[in-house]
């Protein structure tokens, strides 16, 4: 974050782009402003390729201006039913729009869209930090109209709607996702009235599509700590609406004195580590889903306590209607979220007794090619407070990943022994041991390494006759 008068603003805008778009707009004397999320990154120091104009007037008419000073370097799309355009030059999309004043209906995301001023098109927008303005117009150019303290509220990590914001929420839902994905990805305070009005109008992101929140979703979980979005969206009453089987895991019970742990907490606890450790978005979906079966297969048995016995299956039949009902991809990345959550006590089990080789095998042969995505989730699952059974955990686990390693290189080793021996070669030619047989063996083992044939008998063979021939033993 830094500060910026209006003549620093100038000088980061000094392009040639806005310079066009402001000669083109002063040509057609209409008002003309850069506005939205590249006026708030400029103060972030976040540099954007996506600019979105706003003209007090026709927005197409100045988009269609500027394409005749570029000429043939840029590409313009016209979009008459709503009055935009959208230009693209140099590797930066550049949105224009004329001035709006807006009004929505109760069950529905369109607006009912009038002309308006500068001010009104401001006053429509999502929050403060978002509704800034740098005017471009020659005799103002870099002038910052910030009309609701967009600047102090970067400054001091808040998110904020500019008007009542059961208004702003009510006319388009969406932002009730957007508020929690901005306050989490800049780790920003929602601001209290703010956070009211998600509380009582959550019941109004029913009537958004399943493709957009699964955008903002997607958003939360790639940040640093996505926990804080969850945490937000549970609070305010989102997440019981979006992801219910998650808001069913913040329960602890107690029977007999003995609690078990609150796995909503623990999730997240899980998800931050992973977070940490990579940023593959779906192994971080795999990490929040994990534990989801839990409350469905929770038991009280009188010796044992609370058990949650096959709870990685029951989770693991879970994933294809969530994601289903999200919107997620029911592609392979399902299937591997799926995988993790049905193989996520594996490890832990085999770490916890003894780590046989065929064990080891096994789990290698289930996971295949994600094994070393599951160990990274298996670590992060480790959030035990107690430090010396957390170093025995991760300790057992180094050994299963040292294990790991190992049995890969044999397994590869022994998949490169050529299927033939020395013994069936001297049946074969009539030979004795001694410096043909080597020979041999090293044309089939060199063929096999360089992947010319394939390590099966009868490709072999052929190999063997014809290396054979050509020493003169046939
Ligand atoms: N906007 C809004 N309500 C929405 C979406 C967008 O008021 N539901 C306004 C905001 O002023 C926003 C601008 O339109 O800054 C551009 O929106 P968009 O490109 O979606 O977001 P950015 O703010 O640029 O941020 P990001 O690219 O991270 O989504």
């Amino acid at each position: 974050m830094r500060d910026l008068t209006d003549a620093e603003l100038a000088e980061l805008i000094d392009k040639d782009i806005f310079h066009k778009i402001s000669d083109a707009a002063d040509k057609l004397g209409l008002e003309c402003y850069v506005v939205g999320g590249y006026v708030r990154d400029l103060f972030l120091e976040r540099p954007s390729n996506d600019i979105d104009v706003v003209v007090v007037g026709s927005g197409i008419s100045v988009a269609n201006e500027l394409k005749q000073r570029i000429g043939k370097r840029a590409h313009i799309s016209v979009f008459h039913n709503f009055g935009t355009a959208q230009v693209k030059f140099g590797g930066m999309e550049i949105e224009f729009v004329g001035a709006r004043k807006e009004s929505y209906s109760h069950d529905s995301r369109k607006p009912i869209v009038e002309d308006g001023t500068l001010e009104d098109d401001q006053n429509r927008r999502d929050f403060t930090i978002n509704a800034m303005a740098v005017c471009l117009n020659k005799g103002r150019f870099g002038e910052l109209v910030d009309p609701f303290g967009g600047v102090d509220d970067l400054w001091d990590g808040i998110i904020r709607t500019p008007l009542d914001p059961d208004i702003t929420f009510s006319d388009d839902p969406l932002r009730m996702m957007r508020c929690v994905r901005f306050a989490t990805q800049l780790n920003f305070f929602i601001e209290d009235e703010t956070f009211e009005a998600l509380e009582r109008n959550a019941d109004r992101i029913n009537i958004v599509s399943g493709e957009r929140i699964a955008d903002e979703l997607n958003k939360i979980m790639a940040t640093r700590t996505p926990s804080k979005g969850f945490i937000d969206l549970y609070r305010c009453g989102l997440l019981r609406i979006i992801l219910p089987e998650l808001v069913a895991m913040d329960v602890v019970e107690t029977r007999n004195g003995r609690a078990h742990k609150n796995n909503f907490y623990h999730t997240l606890e899980v998800l931050d580590n992973i977070s940490k450790a990579t940023d593959n978005l779906w192994l971080r979906w795999a990490a929040l889903f994990h534990d989801i079966g839990k409350p469905k297969s929770k038991r009280w048995d009188a010796l044992a306590g609370w058990t949650f016995h096959s709870h990685n299956i029951i989770g693991a039949k879970m994933i294809p209607s969530i994601f289903k009902r999200l919107k997620f991809p029911m592609d392979a990345k399902m299937k591997y979220v799926r995988k993790l959550v049905d193989l996520h006590m594996r490890p832990i089990i085999i770490a916890d007794e003894e780590v046989t080789d065929s064990a080891v095998r096994r789990l290698m042969n289930d996971a295949g090619d994600d094994i070393d995505d599951l160990m990274t989730l298996c670590e992060a699952d480790i959030t035990s407070k107690n430090a010396a059974r957390k170093q025995r955990f991760l300790d057992n686990f180094k050994t299963v990943r040292e294990k790991l390693d190992d049995l890969k290189e044999r397994d590869y080793k022994r998949l490169l022994q050529p299927c033939i021996d020395g013994d069936e070669i001297m049946a074969l030619f009539n030979l004795k041991p001694g410096r043909e047989v080597g020979e041999l063996k090293k044309a089939m083992k060199e063929a096999v390494l360089d992947n010319r044939v394939p390590n099966e008998r009868e490709p072999l063979m052929a190999l063997l006759k014809e290396k054979a021939a050509e020493m003169g033993l046939v």
